[in-house]
């Protein structure tokens, strides 16, 4: 079987992580052209990858250059009309979290997903793909802590990265959009129900830039759910120790608790500062693998036919569940799905 021509958009921070793997890591993948309106990030996907076809406008991309499939890793705020353009083309697409940053958006896509059942259509939910997240849902599956009650997700980013994070709230939806987005897509996915209700709270405690901007450096929300459960999900973009991603999932009958400690290999140091490991630095150093499966999953569902277990029904709730966080926090009242 030939090999699947892709073409990227964006060639940002995560992007070129991305084209490496596409170009790199993924049998059955071929990239092909690149699109960025930044002629530093096509030089470096000429001269570091190879990028046959270079394109400085996604509209160019899609007529001209002879694709497969699109892989979407632009700025969140470009991501719904560059699907739908895509799908319209007869594409294959994979599109970053979140799927778009209103419910207008994603719903419109929803209905292009459906129009065009038979292209591949796959939201990039990495944890899914994580070995550990994995498990834990195949445990889950096999009842082994019982019926789930209560997900705690987080995710913290290093405070290093606040300056560029100012700057990227500005097309990324904000905290609760932006990265709690993967706690929302986890907690839906091991509870098996719908969230129907937030209240999240939250401020800037260390960078007051992010409430000029209407955002938060700390959140925390409280979720409940169709079923009765619960979730509590937090962010914080003021950690200092390391990227810190973890879950818990309590059962009737036990918990499953994912990267606790954010350590970055099994070795502990024992020295005069005390005992103690080295943490993960950043979202890719923690999901690397993911980001690679995820890839590979992508192909693969294109090569066989196979429809991915991520639905856009997923990609909407999420980016639901993440405005209504943010509405929540914003008007300091509890709402409801
Ligand atoms: N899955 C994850 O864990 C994860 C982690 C980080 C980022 N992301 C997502 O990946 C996407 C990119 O994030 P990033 O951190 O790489 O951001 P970034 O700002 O570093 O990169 C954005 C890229 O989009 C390009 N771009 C901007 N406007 C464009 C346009 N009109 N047409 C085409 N390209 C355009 C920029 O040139 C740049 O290459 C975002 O949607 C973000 O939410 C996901």
């Amino acid at each position: 079987m030939e090999k699947i021509r892709i073409g990227i958009v964006g060639l940002g921070r995560l992007g070129k992580r991305h084209a490496y793997n596409l170009a790199n890591l993924v049998p059955g993948a071929n990239l092909d052209a690149a699109c960025s309106p930044v002629q530093a990030e096509l030089d470096w996907a000429e001269t570091e990858l190879g990028v046959p076809h270079l394109f400085t406008s996604f509209d160019h991309m899609l007529a001209h250059a002879d694709i497969d499939a699109v892989w979407i890793a632009s700025s969140s705020v470009y991501h719904s009309a560059q699907v739908l353009a895509a799908l319209d083309r007869g594409l294959h697409v994979f599109v970053e979290k979140p799927m778009g940053v209103t419910p207008d958006e994603c719903d419109a896509i929803e209905c292009a997903a459906v129009t065009h059942s038979r292209q591949v259509f796959l939201i990039g939910f990495v944890r899914r793909f994580d070995p550990s997240y994995k498990y834990a849902k195949e445990l889950l599956d096999k009842g082994v802590i019982g019926t789930p009650f209560l997900v705690r997700s987080q995710t913290c980013d290093l405070d290093e990265y606040a300056e560029f994070q100012l700057e990227f709230v500005k097309t990324g939806g904000g905290i609760f959009l932006d990265m709690n987005v993967h706690d929302i897509d986890l907690a839906r996915w091991f509870i098996g129900s719908e969230i129907k209700e937030v209240h999240a709270v939250g401020g800037s405690y260390v960078h007051p830039g992010f409430a000029e901007l209407g955002d938060a450096d700390n959140t925390v929300c409280l979720a409940t759910f169709e079923n009765g459960a619960m979730a509590v999900l937090s962010a914080s973009r003021t950690a200092f120790h390391g990227h810190d991603t973890h879950t818990e999932i309590v059962g009737s009958k036990g918990i499953l608790k994912i990267g606790t400690t954010p350590r970055k290999n099994r070795v502990e140091i024992f020295d005069v500062a005390g005992a103690r490991t080295d943490c993960v630095r950043d979202f890719y150093e923690r999901f690397e693998e993911g980001f690679i499966a995820e890839a590979r999953e992508f192909v693969a569902c294109i090569r066989s036919g196979r429809r991915p277990e991520i639905m856009p029904r997923d990609g909407t709730a999420a980016t639901r569940i993440g405005m209504a966080m943010t509405e929540s926090f914003r008007k300091g009242a509890i709402i409801k799905l």
